[in-house]
């Protein structure tokens, strides 16, 4: 049956409320975002670059927050942002498409409409460590999460020490913001380690886990803070690799997930032991969760 009248006034004044309303306001309102940009990062990955239609600039982020992106007509999903919390708008985000929500997402082109709800959840801590050293590990798309809290430290560079990042992906042809990398690696104050579980023709940089790279990086391990994102199975072996080098659990953090709806802590769909990692995490410090973590569910 075709909808009637009343179903597109009715989407009319939503849409218009979506325009109208930050969505800072009622969290549960997505607000109306433009695609300004879609890019194709790898074969099942891409970024989007989005601006509020409404113009506002109200919206802001820590490092390691998410939002709820709302396809029309499909469905939402959390999806960490993926760029630089000081350079809004253009709020990004990085999605590998993996089902119904994120293929559909994968298909939407510049000028198409978005909706958004969020920023939700806890950061990584970057402004809070002046004077430390900072290893960054990621696995995959683990990297997205993690891309906000490198431009955060490279940002105000000088308030820290050394900054290491060791970034694992499948094979060479997964590897994420590739230029970028490049030109971070060309400092001479960041210290950028890549590696591929399998090689390709072509392929001359590391080959192996990146849990591999740990034992062998140049930071210092009695001053380091630690910030870890990837599969589960991928995270625990580096926490374990980590606390073999001396870097203390109270200073080692992963970001976790789990199903999400409200993303407010009123549904229990993240739940996690005691905690929700809608609204306590996803970036939790590792000794608070380390009993009930590598658990397949809690
Ligand atoms: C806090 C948080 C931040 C996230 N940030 C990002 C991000 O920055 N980029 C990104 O690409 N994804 C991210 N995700 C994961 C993303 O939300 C899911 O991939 C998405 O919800 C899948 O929805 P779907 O409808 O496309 O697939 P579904 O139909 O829900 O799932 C399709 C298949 O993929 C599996 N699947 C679902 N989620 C995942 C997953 N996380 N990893 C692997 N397999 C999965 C399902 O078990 C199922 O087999 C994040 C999740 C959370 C909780
Ligand atoms: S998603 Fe509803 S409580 Fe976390």
């Amino acid at each position: 049956m075709r909808p009637g009248f009343s179903y597109w006034i009715f989407m009319a004044q939503m849409l218009d409320q979506m325009i109208a309303t930050p969505a800072a306001n009622d969290p549960m309102v997505p607000s109306l975002f433009r695609i300004e940009r879609a890019k194709h990062e790898t074969d099942d990955t891409f970024s989007l670059e989005l601006s509020p239609a409404n113009g506002s600039v109200g919206f802001s982020f820590e490092p390691g927050q998410f939002n709820m992106l709302y396809v029309f007509g499909v469905g939402e999903v959390p999806i960490s942002i993926s760029g630089d919390p000081s350079t809004f708008p253009g709020l990004e985000h990085t999605t590998r498409v993996v089902g119904a929500v994120t293929k559909a997402m994968g298909s939407l082109k510049r000028g198409d409409m978005i909706g958004v709800r969020g920023p939700f959840g806890s950061h990584w801590p970057v402004a809070e460590m002046t004077g430390r050293d900072f290893v960054i590990i990621a696995g995959g798309i683990g990297l997205a999460p993690l891309r906000p809290a490198l431009y955060a430290l490279t940002k105000q560079r000088d308030r820290f020490r050394k900054i290491v990042l060791l970034y694992g992906a499948r094979a060479p042809e997964d590897i994420l913001y590739r230029r970028e990398l490049e030109r971070w690696r060309g400092k001479f104050d960041l210290e950028i380690q890549v590696t591929v579980d399998r090689a390709s023709a072509g392929w001359r940089g590391n080959v192996g886990v990146v849990t591999t790279l740990i034992g062998r990086s140049p930071f210092d391990p009695s001053n380091a803070v630690a910030l870890v994102c990837g599969p589960e199975l991928m995270m625990r072996f580096a926490v374990l690799e980590l606390l073999k080098r001396g870097v203390p659990a109270d200073r080692t953090y992963v970001s976790m997930e789990r199903n999400m709806k409200c993303a407010v802590g009123f549904c229990g769909h993240c739940q996690y032991g005691p905690a929700f990692i809608c609204k306590d995490g996803p970036v939790f410090r590792f000794d608070r969760i380390a009993p009930i973590f590598g658990k397949t569910e809690v």
